[in-house]
């Protein structure tokens, strides 16, 4: 069967809220030094895009982490594949999402970071779906709020596919 992918969100209008988002990033650390961190791999092409966007110098770092399930749900419990290369105490730090969902896994790795003494933290994220939240955690700006559904496309997968659709989709 012929997969169909239907638009949700456009490549001119990602792009518009991309550069909009940059620019606010640009007001508020103004002078500040920077480190955005981006979860690998989904938001690795809003990051890029992002930043690019920029004029406040920023450093990268990224981190892969999974969360074990017992089968029909998440537990929460989370297994960093991949840590950070670089401390960030006393710096000024971004966390970068694709999508916030349930909010689990970026409740847990808040947690595990603050820890780390970073001079301040914050989330930020390219789609948030805020009906499907089972923690309590806000990104602090949002792209863009979606309705439930599944998306794929600008790093977002479906089994690892799809990540490099120039837009947002839905599978249907
Ligand atoms: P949660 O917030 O801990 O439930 O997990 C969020 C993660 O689930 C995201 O970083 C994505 O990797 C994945 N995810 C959630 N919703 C979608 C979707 O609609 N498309 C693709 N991945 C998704
Ligand atoms: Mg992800």
């Amino acid at each position: 069967m012929e997969v169909q992918i239907e638009t949700l969100i456009d490549r001119e209008t990602l792009e518009k809220r991309v550069q909009e988002m940059a620019e606010e990033l640009d007001r508020i650390y103004a002078g500040k030094e920077l480190r955005m961190i981006g979860i690998l791999k989904g938001s690795v092409y809003f990051l890029c895009e992002l930043t690019k966007r920029m004029k406040t110098p920023v450093t990268l770092d990224f981190i892969s982490v999974s969360s074990y399930g017992n089968g029909t749900t998440s537990t929460g419990v989370i297994r960093f594949n991949k840590d950070l290369d670089e401390p960030i105490e006393g710096l000024d730090v971004i966390v970068v999402e694709d999508i916030m969902d349930t909010g689990r896994t970026l409740s847990y790795l808040m947690n595990v970071l603050k820890e780390r003494k970073p001079a301040s933290l914050e989330v930020i994220t390219l789609l948030d779906k805020p009906s499907r939240r089972l923690v309590k955690i806000e990104p602090w700006l949002t792209g863009f709020t979606i309705p439930d559904k599944f998306v794929v496309g600008y790093g977002l997968d479906y089994a690892q596919n799809y990540r490099n659709l120039p837009y947002i989709g839905v599978i249907c």
